[in-house]
Order: C-alpha cells, then structure tokens, then sequence
C-alpha cells in the first residue's frame, strides 16, 4: 500500500457503481437503469447547447447568471438562494465538505441516494442510516436517530431506489423538532415528476429557515444527464459557504446554456411529465399482474420487489433482461438484494421490458 496518509474515511467508501450502459455483443440496448429522462434534452436545449459551440475558447460566466435567472423564472424563487452546480452529486459533497468532518454524523434513510454515504465519509464523518417503514421515510425513526453528533440529515423526496415520498406536512414536522445546529438537505432530484397534491419540494421551507437546502437536478426530467448540471435552493449564508470552497468555474458553458433552454421550455417538461404519469402508472399495473409488488412510486422510475419468489429470482431476471438487450438496475448496493430498479423510459420500451418479464416468469415459476 501506498505510504502517503489517506485522509480518514477514505478507504471505507465503496466506490458508486454507475447503472450500467452496455451490454457485450448488444449494439443496441434499451437503458433502464438510470432514471435519465425517457424524451431526452428539449429540443431547445439541443439548440442552446449547439449555439455555444463557437465560443468554447471562454470560460463561462462563473455565477451561471443567466442559468439562475431562468431557474427563478420557471419555478418562482429567489435568484439570490440560487446556486448551479455539477450535478447535484457536486452539491451534496460541497455540504458534507463544509459542515462534517472526523467525529460527526451524517443521517439519511435507509434505502437513500447512495451518494449521502459516500460524501460523508469522503469528508471524514460517519453516515447513519434511519430505518425506513414499508419502503418509506419515516419522520420518527429519523428524529430517534439524531445524536448529540448528527450535522447534516439528507432526505430525498421522492426517493430514489423506492420513489416513495413523504408529503410537506411530515417535512414539516421533522423541521420542527431538529435542532438548529442540524442542516437539512431536501434532495428534491424528481421533483417535477411528482403532481400530488400534498407534495412540495421544499423551497418554502429554505425560505424560512437557516439550516434548510433543497437540492435539484438536470438529470431526470430535463434529460441533461451527460452534461453534468444540478442546481440547490439554500439561505444565503449557505450560499456564502458554497461559493468559498467551490471550483470558480464548476458549470460548464454548454451546461450553463442547455440548461437555461431546457428549464424554459415550460412545454417540453409538460410532455415529459405527462409521459412518465401515463406509462409510470401502466407499468405499476403491468407489473402487479405479473405477481410483483412495487412501492408506489410518483419517481420516473419503478422498484421491482420479487419478495415473494425464491431467492435470486431478480438476479436471474436481470441476467435474463440482458440477454434481451435490457439494462435495469440490481439493488444489492441499496440493501434490496430482491428488487431490480426499472426506469420509465418509451411507451415501446416499456412494452418490450414488461413483454420480456411476462416470458421470464412464465419460464421460471
Ligand atoms: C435522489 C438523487 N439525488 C441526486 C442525484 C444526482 O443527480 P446529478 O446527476 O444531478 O448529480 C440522483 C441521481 O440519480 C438521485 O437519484
């Protein structure tokens, strides 16, 4: 081993495997295990990012100005709590950064964005995982976990593997009873899926308190995954954090301009939601046929239970959907060896993904 000192927690981070994105021998495979948006970018978006290309000699506008102002228009906030980033991946590194170290804790739920962990101990602290019940947040087991440590509570709502969410009243309550010194990071990265009536993604909350941020992406509905772009709602002494320890330039100029297209086409993100309501609800229906359960998700994106099958049911599924040119998601990383994560993709990839299932349990049971 190396003699150079490593940094504690260092060597404890499992690296994040990525959903994978080919398939050997396949030339054409349907990819279904990274919640990217099912219409990728906006047709705007495309033409923003192409309008750049003569001037990728500059660098790009530092404070991603004109980015921000598009972001408070779409969504009516406060250009000033605006802050982009690469990916919200950046973000949720940045925090664990500037409030944990060695000693402290950082929470986040059972089945949470694996990323909660990895950043903790990236900086040092120790992630502390909340039990979750049926597959969802659960405000007390998160406040009964909290200790004289605990620094930073991520909660993502949805959440990403399960897509089930908590509604503003529970978010509420769980701010109510955590202490001041606790910053609380509301990852809202399917935020624009979601059209319950009781859900919010938490913008008013950041307006209220000190110690709230929502965090936001590009990835998922806007279809921007490849081009590294999230973005976070904070309290301006947070801003003031975030902007001392950042890279100067962190958001490309591409990004900056696909972004700014894509968070404006108001109709393009219709589509794109209407799309995942319609297919996301076929799929559940589709899939409980076949005797799976899923949670109910209001994500882009369905977890497969095969609880009630013999062990290594999902394993043998996913090798089976490959062999067919379909990547999904295994879930072992997240503590759910019997469940395969699916993303909502076309209406023919959803039909070719459940089509394939019906013929492998038709084969296995
Ligand atoms: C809950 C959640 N948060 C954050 C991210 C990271 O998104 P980004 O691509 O913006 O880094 C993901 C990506 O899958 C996610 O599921």
């Amino acid at each position: 081993m190396t003699l150079l000192s490593i940094q504690p927690g260092i060597m404890g981070i499992s690296p994040y495997v990525a959903g994978e994105s080919e398939i050997k021998g396949v030339k054409q495979v349907i990819k279904l295990s990274s919640n990217e948006g099912a219409l990728g970018p906006s047709p705007d978006a495309i033409k923003a990012y192409k309008n750049v290309s003569h001037s990728l000699h500059l660098y790009p506008d530092g404070n991603c100005t004109e980015l921000r102002k598009a972001i408070a228009k779409t969504f009516s906030l406060d250009i000033e709590r605006i802050i982009c980033s690469s990916g919200s991946d950046e973000i949720i590194s940045l925090l664990c950064q500037a409030f944990a170290g060695p000693g402290d804790e950082v929470l986040h739920t059972e089945h949470g964005f694996l990323m909660y962990p990895i950043s903790a101990k990236a900086c040092g602290a120790t992630p502390v995982s909340a039990f979750e019940v049926s597959l969802t947040a659960n405000v007390d087991s998160l406040l009964e976990s909290v200790t004289n440590k605990t620094r930073i509570l991520f909660i993502a709502n949805p959440n990403n593997p399960t897509g089930t969410y908590l509604p503003i009243s529970e978010l509420q309550r769980l701010r109510e009873r955590l202490r001041d010194d606790i910053l609380m990071v509301i990852d809202s990265a399917y935020a624009e899926y979601v059209s319950e009536h009781d859900y919010s993604a938490g913008a008013a909350m950041v307006e209220e308190r000190e110690n709230v941020v929502m965090t936001r992406t590009f990835s998922k509905i806007f279809g921007l995954g490849g081009i590294r772009l999230g973005w976070a709602y904070m309290p301006p002494k947070i801003i003031d954090i975030m902007h001392r320890i950042r890279n100067p330039f962190n958001v490309s100029a591409a990004a900056q301009a696909a972004g700014t297209g894509a968070v404006l086409d108001l109709a393009f993100t219709k589509k794109a939601q209407q799309h995942n309501l319609k297919w996301l609800s076929w799929t559940r229906e589709q899939v409980k046929e076949l005797g799976l359960s899923a949670p109910n998700s209001v994500g882009n994106f369905l977890l497969l239970c095969f609880d009630n099958m013999p062990r290594q049911t999902s394993e043998l599924a996913d090798l089976f959907l490959k062999n067919e040119g379909i990547i999904v998601r295994g879930m072992d990383n997240y503590g759910l060896p019997q469940s395969l994560r699916i993303t909502i993709g076309t209406e023919l990839e959803m039909r070719t993904v459940i089509e394939c299932l019906k013929r492998f349990l038709a084969q296995n049971m």
